[in-house]
């Protein structure tokens, strides 16, 4: 990310906290992706050379900017789907690109209900799954959370410290998935990975 960018994502993120202050109704509120959890997510997708990403929670497009700016070095692309309108993220990334070129044609918004563009897509399409909507709706998602992950792929979960109670029976469906290989990590409000090691260790091992 250059220092541009990195001045423009960050006065975006502060322009959020002083929002959501102002805001006490919680589904007003933009509950942007802490900064460090977006710097690992976006690491994370780097090193996994992610090309197929779908977010599910999309808001003002702040996290959806640093996925941007990550498959820029995978080639990649990104599907954000929102139950809301992107009106404000689609400004956010125009003016992203302003910044830095080329970010705003790696973005695919689709305003639908995250469960149900999970259900359309393919088996194992995506690469790096991220879910940053309403926690509570996750298990009733399943099975294609996991169906959707190729192999090699990555799930990412945020929320799972600051609102544990929430993300429990998500956690609870995923620890049966022994294809799986997840950790949690104590960045921000806490983030879930779960890596699919499917077919690494025997045709039978599988997601889903
Ligand atoms: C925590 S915010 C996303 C923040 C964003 N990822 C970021 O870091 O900038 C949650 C978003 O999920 C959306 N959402 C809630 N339920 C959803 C659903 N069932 N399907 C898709 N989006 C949903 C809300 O409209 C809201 O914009």
């Amino acid at each position: 990310m250059n220092t541009q960018l990195r001045g423009f994502i960050d006065a975006l993120y502060a322009d959020g906290v002083a929002h959501d202050a102002s805001h006490p109704d919680r589904l007003l509120r933009r509950r942007n992706l802490e900064p460090a959890t977006a710097e690992l997510l976006s690491f994370i997708l780097r090193t996994a050379g992610a090309r197929h990403v779908v977010e599910i929670g999309t808001a003002n497009g702040y996290s959806t900017i640093w996925l941007a700016d990550a498959v820029a070095d995978t080639d990649g692309h990104i599907v954000s789907v929102d139950a809301a309108t992107h009106d404000e993220a689609r400004e956010n990334l125009a003016r992203a690109d302003g910044v830095q070129p080329g970010l705003a044609e790696r973005v695919e918004f689709r305003q639908q209900d995250g469960g149900a563009h999970l259900a359309q897509l393919a088996d194992h399409s995506v690469d790096l799954l991220f879910l940053d909507a309403e926690r509570v709706e996750y298990p009733g998602w399943w099975p294609h959370p996991v169906r959707v992950l190729r192999p090699g792929a990555v799930l990412a979960v945020d929320n799972v410290l600051s609102h544990a109670d929430e993300v429990a029976p998500l956690l609870s469906l995923l620890a049966q998935e022994a294809a799986l290989v997840q950790a949690t990590v104590a960045v921000g409000k806490g983030l879930h990975l779960a890596w699919n090691r499917a077919g690494k260790h025997g045709p039978d091992e599988r997601v889903a």
